[in-house]
């Protein structure tokens, strides 16, 4: 199978399996406990249908867009994810260059495998960056400065991950532990050239994070540990309003799912919300961002930009998460298997199958533009 051979975000899953060994391939797939929350965040879709608008002229399609306050070609974009040179060698670059063809905003993450200055230089599609409020305020305001500087257009919060989810494929397969498991140990032989980069060419470091100066008592930890331990559990939303004071553009806060929350977000200063579980990683038994949707949209259109991020494989689901209020949607592992399928070629072709659904969706729902979508397209299945 190759990337031509492949007609859907799924598709391009097959191929990352192949070409990841299986601890860095369950890292991305996984999700927290039983997984029933990763599931449910795709599987949730199939309680809406949408309702078709027939002979309502489809000749063009409009899928322009704003988000941030600045103008894209369609309302999805890419999620921050942690350390996409895990994937592929080509790594965030290539999201965003990727994402810059496609006109449509690129987050990195703060667990990231490429600087914030080398991603500013590329191209001029609209720039998130990602970070959590750590322990140390002063290492977490110097991101705040360095993505200002560089010209990051917003900035996002992560709010739901007080500790790490409970990952147990990552324990099973020996990725967090750092632990080598005899299971995976003919996995790992099989990607020689992906051992290279990571202990030869030590190419796979979170070099933001590395970056920043650790005060020496963290010095020996390794970094992942370092940023677990880094964690901070005591946040409340007066931290949120701390960050608001320090940045003047957009501020997205990831992470919410409830209308109360979604309030405190606004309140302490947010523009945009994500509506999310962290991809299934953090809290199972939380609801699907989608089904978060409606009630947020009700209550709070008007102050907040509302993001759906999670289980989006379909173009169809980017239609229903619109009409049902969402302003835009996001996606993480809808790119990250694109990307370990085939670097910026493999992202290219699956936004291009993405969008084109999204574009034969439309046509079909009998909406031209995705300024139009509303409730009406849409019903919950009976
Ligand atoms: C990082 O945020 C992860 O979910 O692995």
């Amino acid at each position: 199978m190759r990337i031509s051979d492949c007609n859907n975000i799924m598709d391009f899953r097959r191929l990352a399996r192949r070409n990841l060994p299986a601890p860095v391939f369950h890292y991305l797939d996984g999700g927290a406990d039983d997984e029933w929350t990763l599931a449910r965040n795709t599987s949730a879709f199939e309680d809406y249908e949408l309702l078709p608008a027939q002979l309502s002229d489809v000749s063009s399609i409009d899928l322009k867009s704003t988000l941030f306050g600045e103008p894209v070609d369609w309302p999805v974009m890419i999620s921050p994810t942690g350390a996409s040179k895990l994937f592929h060698a080509a790594g965030e670059p290539a999201v965003a260059r990727a994402a810059d063809k496609f006109n449509m905003v690129y987050s990195l993450s703060t667990l990231g495998t490429t600087t914030i200055e080398d991603v500013a230089a590329i191209g001029t599609n609209p720039k998130m960056y990602q970070l959590y409020i750590l322990k140390d305020r002063g290492m977490t305001a110097d991101f705040v400065e360095r993505s200002k500087a560089a010209g990051f257009k917003a900035l996002c919060l992560t709010v739901d991950t007080p500790v790490p989810g409970n990952r147990e494929r990552d324990a099973v397969y020996g990725f967090s532990s750092g632990k080598l498991r005899l299971r995976s140990v003919p996995s790992w032989l099989r990607h020689p050239g992906w051992l290279y980069r990571a202990v030869v060419k030590k190419d796979l470091e979170m070099v933001n994070l590395a970056a920043s100066e650790r005060p020496s008592e963290f010095k020996d930890q390794s970094l992942l540990d370092y940023f677990n331990d880094q964690l901070d559990r005591s946040l409340t939303w007066k931290d949120v309003e701390w960050l608001a004071s320090r940045w003047d553009g957009p501020l997205v806060v990831k992470g919410v799912q409830t209308v109360a929350d979604c309030r405190n977000a606004a309140n302490a200063g947010a523009t945009a919300v994500m509506l999310s579980n962290h991809g299934g990683r953090q809290l199972e038994a939380s609801p699907a961002p989608v089904d978060c949707i409606a009630a947020v949209a009700d209550a709070l259109h008007d102050k907040l930009e509302i993001i759906c991020d999670g289980g989006i494989r379909r173009g169809t689901h980017v239609v229903k998460a619109l009409a049902l209020g969402a302003s835009a949607c996001s996606i993480g592992r809808g790119y990250l298997y694109p990307l370990a399928a085939g670097g910026q070629a493999g992202v290219e072709s699956g936004l291009g199958l993405l969008r084109t659904e999204i574009e034969r969706t439309m046509a079909l729902t009998g909406c031209s533009s995705v300024r139009n979508l509303n409730t009406s397209f849409v019903q919950e299945r009976r």
